[in-house]
């Protein structure tokens, strides 16, 4: 029998879409690049650095119920197609909410994490009078107690995010891809009242130094993030457009424009960008020249074209 091996797919002219405001899941969008949780999300400063960058949104980095440092070093590794990192979720907790001062009204999500529904919705009330909505972190592979640990539990999804949204404000779901079916937690999140999910944070991987015979990280396991990941992302937003109705914000390796737009095929509505910025915050405003484009098509006649 013969074998087809596709090794180029995009063999016909890039789309392009029409720019401008748009809103997704309760918030108002610049456009439909957001920064993503985790990457020059710690200081007010660089958060409006990337929003006069070119992007349409940003995601705070994850704000918990007390200060914490984070994992010991080495917490990142670059690596040949992506970033590997165990950050520890390190945030200075309440305090950030000075951070945000200067950004009122502007597209600002504020990424929380807790170890249980009343810690969520604790943390989140704090920015409640600053934040254009929540992005849950229930998707952390690599800290004990937060993240991934509650958020692979969709009983536990389902009541972490009905403790958020009834403050009233739109609330988004980042959920983990490290589950054995992603629709389960999505479907979670929606009947808990999220406005939208946000998929998909990162894939639990570790690297050791041969050299060294040790582990790379200083926690040992860490997140994968970069175009390693991307076709994982795609799975998991075109699976969660076939199981659920509230919006997608697709996340996980987004680096290009066709990226974006494959991305909206499978049933997103809007991206976050997170390892590409290790780019330069110019990655924004480069995606954004290849994606817009005045006489281009309205983004919604491509959102999930992909399903039969
Ligand atoms: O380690 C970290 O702070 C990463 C958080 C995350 O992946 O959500």
């Amino acid at each position: 029998m013969g074998m087809l091996i596709i090794n180029n797919y995009n063999f016909c002219a890039m789309l392009a879409l029409k720019p401008g405001a748009i809103e997704v899941g309760g918030v108002a969008l610049d456009n439909h690049l957001l920064l993503a949780a985790g990457i020059l999300g710690t200081t007010g400063a660089s958060l409006a650095r990337v929003l006069s960058s070119g992007a349409g949104g940003v995601v705070t980095k994850s704000i918990g119920p007390a200060p914490f440092p984070g994992h010991p070093g080495p917490c990142v590794a670059v690596l040949e197609d992506g970033l590997l990192n165990a950050m520890g979720l390190p945030n200075p907790s309440a305090d950030f909410a000075g951070e945000l001062d200067g950004l009122a009204g502007r597209p600002v999500v504020v990424s929380v994490f807790g170890g249980s529904p009343e810690e969520f919705a604790e943390v989140a009330a704090w920015f409640a009078d600053r934040a254009a909505g929540f992005e849950l972190n229930l998707s952390c592979p690599h800290a004990e107690g937060y993240g991934a640990a509650i958020g692979t539990d969709p009983a536990l999804v389902e009541a972490c995010t009905r403790a958020v949204a009834s403050l009233g404000l739109p609330t988004w779901v980042k959920l983990t891809p490290n589950v054995t079916d992603i629709t389960g937690c999505g479907r979670a999140a929606e009947k808990g009242g999220a406005s939208a999910i946000v998929a998909i944070n990162t894939v639990k991987a570790m690297r050791i130094s041969t050299g060294l015979r040790r582990p790379v990280l200083g926690n040992r396991f860490g997140g994968l993030s970069g175009p390693a990941i991307f076709p994982v992302a795609v799975r998991c937003v075109y699976e969660l457009y076939e199981a659920c109705r509230i919006p997608i914000v697709g996340c996980g390796g987004i680096a290009s424009a066709d990226n974006v737009l494959e991305m909206m095929m499978a049933g997103a509505s809007a991206v976050e960008i997170g390892s590409a910025v290790i780019r330069g915050v110019g990655v924004f405003e480069a995606i954004a020249a290849d994606l817009y484009a005045d006489d281009g098509v309205d983004a919604a006649t491509i959102v999930g074209c992909a399903h039969a």
